[in-house]
């Protein structure tokens, strides 16, 4: 067996939940997840990301209202797998969770720097686990109608939003959802081969 460590334990129990209770959180935990986060490896080290967080009532609220008149756009049109996928997880234009939260964390991206999406979204990463690791919760939430949220927030064109993060305690009630196995993605020496076969490393899955 691959033995269980510290980032493992987080990275198992982290999932994304979509209500949250309206019970505070201490600022620092926010600080000290962003100060996990801002430690990602980024290309040249360019460090592409700013970000604004906000706990105003009035401005949450002014934010779920410009996502949800793109959200309700983006619901009347969308079609095909992803359709079918909202409507299992019963996902809606209605985005409760962006005035729930006692936090938005709004993640932007510097679009001059090189690599500038893939670092954003990797310092995501490390962002959600020390987010786990405070006992805080999050979704990584993109409105369909980025450029628009940007504009509102007075942010310079040379930012992209990436990510809307709310941040808070909990609600959901759901499942994490399922994985797939180590055997289903890792190929060993050959496309295509099986972990568990003979001569592979069937004893460590
Ligand atoms: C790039 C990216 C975009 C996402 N966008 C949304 C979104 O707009 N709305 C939403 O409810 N969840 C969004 N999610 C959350 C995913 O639906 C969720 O991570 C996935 O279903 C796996 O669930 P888990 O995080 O609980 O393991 C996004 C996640 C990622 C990584």
């Amino acid at each position: 067996m691959v033995m269980n460590g510290r980032i493992l334990e987080l990275a198992t129990r982290r999932k994304t939940v979509r209500k949250f209770d309206e019970k505070e959180i201490k600022i620092e935990d926010v600080l000290y997840c962003i100060k996990a986060a801002k430690e990602a490896p980024s290309g040249m080290n360019a460090q592409p990301w700013k970000f604004l967080l906000v706990s105003n009532p009035e401005l949450k609220r002014e934010i779920r209202e410009i996502c949800e008149k793109g959200e309700r756009k983006f619901h009347e049109k969308v079609k095909g797998p992803l359709r079918g996928w909202l409507k299992e997880k019963r996902i809606t234009w209605e985005k409760r969770f962006l005035e729930e939260a006692p936090y938005l964390l709004l993640v932007f991206s510097h679009k001059k720097a090189r690599y500038f999406i893939q670092s954003t979204w990797l310092m995501i990463g490390y962002f959600l686990l020390a987010l786990e690791e405070k006992g805080l919760a999050t979704v990584t939430y993109t409105p369909p109608n980025l450029d628009e949220i940007r504009c509102y927030l007075n942010v310079p064109t040379d930012y992209r939003l990436e990510a809307i993060l709310p941040i808070g305690h909990s609600a959901d009630e759901k499942e994490k959802e399922k994985r797939k196995s180590l055997e289903e993605i890792v190929y060993l020496e050959e496309w295509g081969s099986k972990l568990g076969e003979p001569g592979k490393l069937g004893k460590l899955i």
